[in-house]
């Protein structure tokens, strides 16, 4: 019997401010669909901060409405390890818009969580370059274990010794 290993890969899971309310049950989510949180950071950001992370939606004509979503209220993010995460934790949460989620997917995450196309709970990366540069923005520079976890930084004194 032949048995297949995958790299451990990360990505970024965000709660959103209307998700916060419901956080605990989303993180048992989380952790029934195998993911480790490596990291977490919960934060109210700011207007420069939401336009620079949703950066790529900047000409959509829910640009403004979502930015001021996202500063509405705190923000959960989470690094999330697990093989094949980046796209794990997009199939886990579901469609972005939680009505078409609750026909298609009706045990997603969004389909459970979220109420509308903008308080959808939860955000995930689409790609893992995205998800890399949002490591780096939210956390600073991570490296990862081989599972998951995030390797201790040393100080630099220490290190020096
Ligand atoms: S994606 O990830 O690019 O495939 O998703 P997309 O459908 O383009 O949505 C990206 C984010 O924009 C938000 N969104 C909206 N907000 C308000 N009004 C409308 N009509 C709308 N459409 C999309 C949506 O919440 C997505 O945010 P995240 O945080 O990625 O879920």
């Amino acid at each position: 019997e032949l048995e297949y290993f995958f790299p451990m890969e990360q990505t970024v899971a965000c709660i959103k401010p209307d998700g916060i309310g419901t956080k605990d049950a989303i993180i048992d989510k989380i952790h029934e669909a195998g993911f480790r949180i490596a990291a977490q950071k919960e934060t109210t950001i700011t207007k420069d901060i939401a336009e620079e992370f949703y950066a790529e939606h900047k000409d959509k004509e829910y640009f403004n409405d979502l930015v001021q979503h996202m500063c509405s209220g705190p923000t959960m993010f989470m690094v999330l390890s697990r093989e094949d995460a980046v796209s794990g934790w997009r199939e886990a949460i579901g469609p972005t818009d939680p009505e078409k989620a609750k026909v298609e997917v009706p045990d997603c995450i969004r389909a459970v969580f979220g109420s509308s196309v903008l308080e959808n709970a939860v955000h995930g990366s689409s790609d893992p370059e995205h998800a890399k540069k949002s490591i780096e923005k939210v956390f600073g520079h991570l490296e990862f274990n081989s599972d998951g976890t995030v390797k201790e930084m040393k100080p630099v004194t220490e290190q020096e010794e």
